[in-house]
């Protein structure tokens, strides 16, 4: 091609993605397919890199694998973001309160707090313009943040536009958005899985997403919000911060449903109570609570020092920390082969759990805090279930701790370790190593692969010492007889377990995609592979052009798929999967499923289903989840609590479904 020609193309394809991409993730109006939004996608990468001088700065191809952090634009906060002192103990919680009962000249009577929830994530601004979202920032120094208007658009939760009659002419609310455990879990798994360093905590980890280049990157983490406080307001007054937050709450923004009111300190000391107990059950990380004065006259008479409000205080818990021996760093090998250097502990209890065991994530991080065996450490808890160290005291060494090497053989097989280039991580690339055995099935039976019920750990190790499976595929030859070769197995156990085999058969097929363990397929991409591939057959024969035409998968995932299925051992362990039985349901493709053209707006807080599975359930039929209810929404399912949203279907009379009458039709769709 021409250079003219070239730049003419390149010109129209940069408008052309973006114009899509403002369709897609600000009017939730998509009009392309993803595979022919990827086709646009490809084509400009594939002109970029012919003629690099050409690409423009704002191509919407630089935006993946991140370019430099410079690019955000700076914001400058209306109102500054301030920070808030911290309690440690409940001696300070007193201090505030009866220094602001000076302050305020209050001799009797109890002031009325706020408690809530101090979320563990990443402070951000909304600016909301006649009711609708049209900038978000990062909180930055407290002045200036960044912008990232095209992230907090992905998230779900995050309205585009306030449903209200007479929306004021300026809302800036603030919040805190987080990544909840679970997918904060499973993000860190599938890093380590890659060879990437994991994330230390959800807070890391939602910082990392929010200040993405490449908001399909961070529309991929399910990230969420709660709001918390007022930024400048034009048209709206509010009396309270529990005002305040029931108004929001009403037009639809995100409000944490675990604050309250309370009077006075003791009433502070008891929620407080309640939430530290509460925490550990929480989907979500809270490293404390935040206490405010409830009144904003009263806020506004006791007014501000330079770096925080006088009227707030946050209340911390103490840390899950604790100072333990490291007596021995072992390798552990993973389902992937990476190997892992892990430290056995001195057991020590941190905020009621036992811990005797700490990830180190991988050599390069070990040998930069320099943890040695006999060294004294600080660990910590840090929403992951795995603790990891936070560093050495080194005032305690006595000159007898012996450093580690990385192994050069694999502690599981013998066989030689390799450092693939670019990562972190270290590998065995055997694929008979008994280890990746053992954790390939393990992970082949998990709830969000083949569910396999009852087959954990335990029972995995068992089947190994019997020498009774080398591949998944034996998982369906076992008998009867060989279960009961288990330590302390019974009849009826052993009858359930093979039931729970039996019953794994059906499964979809994009969790026996999933199951199988590709590098860099996760359960989501998997899903995808299941609509757009149809069969095993054709996912497995599928060219590298055409993997590249599904959503999410990009050339690192596409050869890593080419070469999984090229592999001659795991065609046999696909071939013997399905001689023994195994039976995917074809997942139905995305074009010409049930729901095709159809429009769907989940609202209020759900409970069956997440909202990201929510949305798969339904691309998966070929319809669309939108963000918002308009004349052309089809079904509006809501959740618990459901406000807004659920008003205006009802006023439009759009079909209003609850989550099992979801579910209902997505099985009648399902149906041939
Ligand atoms: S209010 C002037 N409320 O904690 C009041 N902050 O240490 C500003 N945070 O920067 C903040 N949960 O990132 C407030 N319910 C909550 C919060 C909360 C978490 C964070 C926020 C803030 C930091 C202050």
């Amino acid at each position: 091609m021409e250079r003219k020609e070239a730049l003419s193309r390149i010109t129209y394809l940069t408008a052309e993605l973006q114009r899509h991409n403002r369709l897609y993730y600000q009017e939730d109006q998509p009009e392309l397919t993803d595979a022919d939004y990827d086709a646009l996608f490809l084509e400009l990468r594939e002109l970029e890199t012919q003629f690099p001088d050409l690409a423009p700065p704002d191509s919407p191809t630089q935006r993946v694998g991140g370019a430099p952090l410079e690019r955000f634009t700076p914001v400058r906060h209306r109102r500054p973001m301030l920070s808030l002192e911290n309690a440690l103990m409940e001696g300070d919680l007193i201090d505030f309160d009866e220094r602001i009962k000076r302050f305020l000249g209050l001799t009797s009577g109890e002031i009325e707090y706020l408690c809530e929830p101090k979320m563990d994530g990443l402070a951000v601004e909304l600016i909301y313009e006649q009711g609708l979202f049209i900038l978000g920032a990062t909180r930055g120094d407290g002045t200036t943040g960044e912008e990232v208007t095209h992230n907090l658009k992905t998230v779900g939760e995050i309205p585009l536009r306030l449903d209200l009659p007479a929306p004021p002419p300026l809302l800036e609310v603030r919040g805190e958005i987080y990544l909840p455990l679970a997918p904060f879990r499973l993000l860190n798994r599938e890093r380590e899985e890659n060879g990437e360093a994991p994330f230390a905590n959800p807070r890391n980890a939602a910082a990392g997403s929010i200040r993405q280049l490449d908001s399909r990157i961070t529309a991929r983490r399910p990230l969420a919000l709660f709001c918390y406080a007022p930024g400048e307001v034009i048209g709206e007054e509010f009396e309270s911060q529990s005002t305040f937050l029931s108004t929001i709450s009403g037009w639809g923004l995100p409000v944490n449903p675990l604050v309250r009111k309370v009077a006075g300190a003791q009433g502070v000391i008891d929620y407080f109570r309640t939430m530290s107990s509460e925490r550990e059950s929480l989907p979500y990380e809270i490293d404390g609570v935040v206490i405010k004065v409830d009144s904003y006259r009263l806020q506004r008479e006791l007014g501000e020092k330079t770096r925080s409000p006088r009227w707030a205080i946050a209340w911390k818990f103490p840390p899950r920390q604790g100072v333990t021996l490291v007596e021995a760093i072992i390798s552990s090998v993973g389902r992937t082969g990476v190997v892992t250097p892990v430290a056995n502990l001195t057991p020590v209890e941190l905020s009621g759990v036992t811990v005797s065991r700490a990830t180190l994530h991988n050599w390069e991080e070990l040998e930069k805090k320099d943890i040695r065996v006999g060294d004294t450490v600080i660990v910590e808890r840090a929403g992951d279930v795995i603790p990891a160290v936070v560093r050495v005291l080194p005032e305690r060494r006595t000159g007898a701790e012996q450093p580690v090497k990385p192994p050069e053989v694999c502690p599981a097989c013998g066989s030689t370790i390799t450092r693939i280039p670019d990562e972190v991580a270290l590998r065995c690339l055997n694929l008979a190593c008994p280890a990746q055995l053992r954790e390939s099935i393990i992970h082949f039976a998990s709830r969000n692969a083949m569910d396999i019920d009852g087959m954990g750990e335990k029972y995995v190790d068992q089947l190994l010492r019997l020498d009774l499976v080398t591949t998944v595929a034996d998982l369906y030859r076992l008998t009867r007889a060989d279960l009961m070769r288990f330590d302390r197995m019974g009849d009826k156990l052993a009858d359930n377990l093979l039931a729970a085999v039996e019953k794994s058969k059906e499964r979809e097929l994009g969790r026996l995609i999933f199951a199988l363990g590709i590098r860099h397929v996760g359960q989501h991409t998997a899903k995808l592979l299941a609509a757009a591939f149809g069969t095993m057959e054709n996912l497995a024969a599928a060219t590298a052009e055409e993997l590249l035409t599904v959503r999410e998968v990009g050339p690192q995932v596409a050869q890593s798929i080419r070469s999984f299925f090229v592999n001659e051992r795991n065609r046999q362990v696909i071939a013997r999967l399905f001689s023994a039985g195994v039976t995917p349901q074809i997942t139905a493709k995305q074009v010409g499923g049930r729901f095709t053209g159809k429009s769907f707006v989940f609202t209020g807080s759900l409970t069956r289903f997440t909202r990201d599975n929510a949305r798969l359930m339904v691309e998966q039929e070929g319809g669309h989840a939108a963000g918002s209810v308009s004349k052309k929404t089809d079904y509006v399912i809501a959740g618990k609590e459901a406000g807004s949203k659920l008003e205006k279907a009802r006023s439009l009379g759009v079909t209003v479904l609850s989550e099992d009458e979801f579910l209902d039709l997505l099985e009648e769709a399902g149906e041939p």
